[in-house]
C-alpha cells in the first residue's frame, strides 16, 4: 500500500540525516587518513622534512633555484608568496606538476582585519561584542584573499592584553578571555566556514600560542611569568574556544613562557593543545621564533633548536630553517625519534586534504567583483559604526540639526592611511573614505570647515594650528580627530608614554581655548591616556582605528544615523603608572575602599590608610571594561534568578529587564558577571561568562535571560582540576563591569549528594 506519510518521515529523517552530519564524517576520516599513511609510505625523509619548511620567497636568492626546491619536494608553504595570484600558481604548478609526488603548497599570509576591504582593527572588532558581524567581516576577508590565491591566513590573534603599552594590543580581543573567546571562535568560523574545502574559505591559525599577550613592561617580545592555574583560566581560554569551533591550525609564539620559549613548549603544545584538546591540525612556529630559542639561552645551536622544537610539537619551521638543515641528521644519529617526524608530516597533510588542495590547488577563477565589493564596504560600514564607543558626552551628540557650521579638524580627520590601522599588507589607502570625505559628501545645507591642525599625529610643529584655531572660531562644532599613526601600535610597536602624541594635547587645548563647543574623535590602536583632554571636551568618541569605512561610520554616529553601541574590550587606565589595571583582578587582602575614591592624578596625597592604591591616582581605572554610553538611556531592573540554589548537572535562569528609557533607538550591550565568593585559590572580584547585544525602540522593554551551569562556574584549582566549586556566587548584571552598572543577586552552588 502506497503511504505517503510513511515515505514523507523517511525523506524527512534522510535530509535530517544529511544535514546534521557533521563537517566531516567517519568515512571521510577513514579516507584522509588512507591518504595520509598512503603518502607517508612513498616519501623519502627528504620530501617529510620539506614539508615542514614555510619559506619567505624574497629570502631566496634566484626563481630558478627556488623552484628547484619545489622540485626535489624541500619545501611545504610559503608566506607572502607576493600579493598577486601569478606567483603562488606558478610556484604551485611546480609543486604539482613537477615534483615527484604532486603534493600541493600551501600559501599563508597575514589577512588579519580584512583583505582590501579593511575592517576595525580586532581590537575594535572586540569593541562590538558582535560575534556575528566579526564573523561575516572574517568571512568576506577570505573571499577577497582567495581571490590572490591565499589559502590560509595568520589570525585570529587572540592574546590576552592587559597592558596598552604592549604594541600588539592593536591586534588582540582585549583583555577578557571569554569575550577574546567567542570572538576567536567567531573569526574561525568565518575564516574556514563549515568546511575547509570550499574555495571562498581559508584555513585560520590561532596566534600567538601561548602567553605572548603578558609581555613584562609591555615591551613586545619580552619574558612572561604565568602561573598554570592563571594559564588555563585566562590565556589558553580563546584558544580553546577556536579549537573548539574546528580550527586549523596554530602559531607558536615568541614569548618565553616561565622559563621555555613557547616554540619549545612541549607542555602547551602537546600536553595542553594536542592530549587535552585533541587538537588535530599543524603548529607553525611564529617568524624564526625557533631559532630564537638560542637567544633566549634556551638552545646552543640550530642543531638543538631543531630537535627541541619538533620534540616540542612544532610542525612548520617559519622562515628559519633549523629543521631543513638538522632533522635528518638527527634522526639517523638516533637522537630524535623518527615518529615526531612523521606525526608532523602527517598533521600537514591532513590540514592540506581538507582544504581540497589535492583537487584544487590553484586560485579560484578570477572575479573583478569580489574586492571592495559593495555588500563588503557596507559590513567594513557596519562593524566600524558599532566599534565605536562613545565615552562622553554633554548633549551635543549627534550633532544638532540646527547647527550650520561644523569645523572638521586634525592630523586624523582626512588621514586615508592611518584610518586603516596596522597590520594590513593588502591595503590601499585610496580606498579609504575618510571623515572629511563623508562630511563633505553628506553637508547637505552646513558648511564645512577643514584644518588638519599638524601634518600627523606625532608631528612636532605648530605651523597649522592657527588656521585650525580660525576654523574652530568660525564653526557651531568643531569635530577634533587626533589620536595615533597606524604605525605606532603593532608589531614591535610598544609605547613607553601612552598619551596623545606629537603636539595634539596642544592642539586640542589651543581649540578648547576658543569656546566652542569641541568633540574629540580619537582614533588609536591601544587605549591612550588623555585626562585633561576628556576635561576639555564637550564629548569624546573611541574609534581605534576604524578601516576603509572610517568615515561614513563616524558620520552615522556622529549625526545619530545610528546610536553608538561599543562596548570597551579593555580597561583604560587615567595613568600609565596604573598598568597593568584590569576588571578581573583579583581581590588582595586589603581592597581600597569607597573613601580612597577621587585621588586627584598626580599630586600625592597623604596617605589614607594602608590599603592596596596609590597616593598620586585614584585606584579605579579612567573608563572600566565594559564601558561605553549610547544617545539613550538603558534602565535595568529586575534581576531575577529561577532559583537561589544551583545544584549540579542543573540550570539557572537569570533575568534581567531592559528598557530603553531614551528617545533614540539604540542597541545595548547587555552583560553578565559572576564571583565566586571563596575557593580553593583566590577568585577574581568579577567574571564576564556571557553578553548579549539587544535592539530597542524608545519606550520599548524586554526581558533578557541568560542561562548558568555549573560548567560555566568551573576554574581549574588549587588541585589542578577544572571543577566548580561549591558555595556563594554572585551575580552582576548591567551596562558595564562597574559596580554602579550591575545589578546583584546571590546564588549558592550546591555539593554533589
Ligand atoms: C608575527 C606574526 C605573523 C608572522 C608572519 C611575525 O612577525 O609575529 O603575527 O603572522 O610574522 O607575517
Amino acid at each position: 500500500m502506497f503511504q505517503p506519510q510513511l515515505i514523507k518521515s523517511i525523506l524527512f529523517l534522510l535530509l535530517f540525516f544529511f544535514i546534521a552530519l557533521p563537517a566531516q564524517s567517519l568515512d571521510d576520516k577513514t579516507l584522509e587518513n588512507e591518504k595520509i599513511s598512503g603518502l607517508l609510505a612513498k616519501m623519502t625523509i627528504d620530501e617529510k622534512i620539506g614539508q615542514l619548511a614555510q619559506f619567505n620567497p624574497d629570502a631566496r636568492p634566484t626563481e630558478a633555484g627556488l623552484k628547484e626546491i619545489i622540485r626535489q619536494g624541500g619545501v611545504g608553504s610559503f608566506l607572502n608568496a607576493g600579493s598577486d595570484r601569478e606567483t603562488k600558481e606558478k610556484l604551485q604548478r611546480v609543486a604539482v606538476e613537477e615534483s615527484r609526488l604532486g603534493i600541493p603548497l600551501i600559501f599563508g599570509r597575514d589577512v588579519i582585519h580584512g583583505f582590501r576591504t579593511i575592517f576595525p582593527i580586532p581590537l575594535g572588532q572586540a569593541a562590538s561584542w558582535n560575534p556575528l558581524l566579526v564573523e561575516k567581516a572574517s568571512a568576506i576577508a577570505a573571499r577577497e584573499a582567495v581571490q590572490t590565491g591565499v589559502q590560509w591566513t595568520f589570525a585570529p590573534m587572540m592574546d590576552i592584553a592587559r597592558d596598552p603599552r604592549w604594541g600588539r594590543i592593536a591586534e588582540s580581543l582585549g583583555e577578557d578571555p571569554v569575550l577574546a573567546g567567542e570572538l576567536a571562535a567567531a573569526m574561525t568560523r568565518g575564516f574556514q566556514g563549515n568546511n575547509l574545502s570550499d574555495p571562498n574559505r581559508i584555513a585560520a591559525c590561532a596566534k600567538h600560542y601561548v602567553g605572548y599577550g603578558a609581555a613584562e613592561g609591555g615591551r613586545d617580545y619580552n619574558i612572561t611569568f604565568i602561573p598554570e592555574q592563571e594559564l588555563r583560566n585566562v590565556y589558553l581560554v580563546p584558544f580553546k574556544a577556536a579549537v573548539d569551533a574546528g580550527l586549523a591550525t596554530v602559531m607558536s609564539a615568541f614569548n618565553d613562557l616561565n622559563g621555555v620559549p613557547a616554540s619549545g613548549n612541549a607542555f602547551t603544545l602537546r600536553q595542553v593543545l594536542r592530549n587535552e584538546w585533541g587538537f588535530d591540525g599543524f603548529v607553525v612556529s611564529d617568524w624564526t621564533s625557533m631559532t630564537e630559542m638560542i637567544n633566549h639561552g634556551y638552545c646552543a645551536d640550530e642543531r638543538e633548536v631543531a630537535l627541541k622544537s619538533l620534540a616540542a610539537g612544532v610542525d612548520m619551521e617559519m622562515v628559519s630553517e633549523s629543521y631543513r638543515n638538522h632533522v635528518k641528521e638527527l634522526i639517523e644519529s638516533g637522537q630524535l625519534d623518527q615518529k615526531y617526524l612523521d606525526q608532523a608530516v602527517a598533521n600537514i597533510l591532513r590540514i592540506k586534504i581538507r582544504l581540497g588542495l589535492f583537487e584544487n590547488p590553484y586560485p579560484v577563477p578570477e572575479d573583478k567583483s569580489v574586492l571592495l565589493h559593495p555588500d563588503h564596504l557596507q559590513t567594513a560600514r557596519e562593524l566600524a559604526g558599532q566599534s565605536l564607543v562613545l565615552l562622553k558626552n554633554k548633549n551635543i551628540l549627534p550633532v544638532k540639526p540646527d547647527v550650520k557650521t561644523i569645523a572638521i579638524i586634525g592630523p586624523l580627520a582626512d588621514n586615508p592611511l592611518d584610518q586603516l590601522g596596522t597590520w594590513a599588507p593588502d591595503r590601499n589607502p585610496d580606498d579609504s573614505v575618510t571623515p572629511l570625505q563623508a562630511f563633505r559628501e553628506n553637508a547637505g545645507g552646513r558648511k564645512i570647515l577643514f584644518a588638519k591642525g599638524m601634518e600627523k599625529p606625532r608631528s612636532m610643529d605648530r605651523k597649522h594650528f592657527s588656521a585650525a584655531v580660525d576654523a574652530a572660531k568660525k564653526a557651531d562644532v568643531a569635530i577634533v580627530f587626533v589620536g595615533e599613526d597606524e604605525l605606532l601600535s603593532g608589531e614591535a610597536h610598544s609605547r613607553a608614554f601612552i598619551n596623545l602624541p606629537g603636539l595634539q594635547e596642544e592642539l586640542i587645548a589651543a581649540i578648547a581655548a576658543t569656546k566652542t563647543p569641541m568633540v574629540l574623535v580619537i582614533m588609536a590602536g591601544r587605549p591612550l591616556t588623555f585626562p585633561t583632554q576628556l576635561e576639555q571636551a564637550d564629548a569624546l568618541l573611541y574609534a581605534w582605528h576604524p578601516g576603509t569605512m572610517a568615515g561614513p561610520a563616524l558620520y552615522d554616529v556622529l549625526t545619530g544615523a545610528i546610536a553608538p553601541s561599543g562596548k570597551l574590550p579593555v580597561s583604560f587606565p587615567r595613568t600609565v603608572g596604573q598598568v597593568p589595571i584590569y576588571y578581573n583582578h583579583r581581590n588582595t587582602g586589603r581592597p581600597p575602599t569607597a573613601d580612597m575614591l577621587g585621588i586627584p592624578l598626580g599630586t600625592p596625597e597623604d596617605p589614607k590608610g594602608y590599603v592596596s592604591n596609590y597616593l598620586d591616582a585614584d585606584f579605579t581605572p579612567q573608563f572600566p571594561f565594559g564601558f561605553g554610553l549610547s544617545y539613550t538611556t538603558f534602565t535595568y531592573s529586575a534581576l531575577k534568578l529561577s532559583t537561589d540554589k544551583l545544584l549540579p548537572g542543573q540550570e539557572l535562569t537569570v533575568t534581567v529587564q531592559l528598557k530603553n528609557s531614551g528617545l533614540m533607538a539604540a542597541e545595548e550591550v547587555v552583560q553578565l558577571y559572576t564571583r565566586d565568593l571563596t575557593g580553593s585559590i583566590t577568585r577574581p572580584v568579577k567574571e564576564l561568562k556571557a553578553f548579549r547585544r539587544v535592539a530597542l525602540k524608545p519606550g520599548e522593554k524586554q526581558d533578557v535571560q541568560f542561562v548558568i551551569t555549573e560548567e560555566d562556574l568551573a576554574f581549574w584549582n588549587a588541585e589542578m582540576k577544572f571543577v566548580a566549586e561549591p558555595g556563594k556566587f554572585e551575580v552582576m548584571v548591567g551596562g558595564s563591569s562597574a559596580d554602579g552598572d550591575l545589578l546583584k543577586a546571590g546564588f549558592v552552588l550546591e555539593k554533589q549528594n
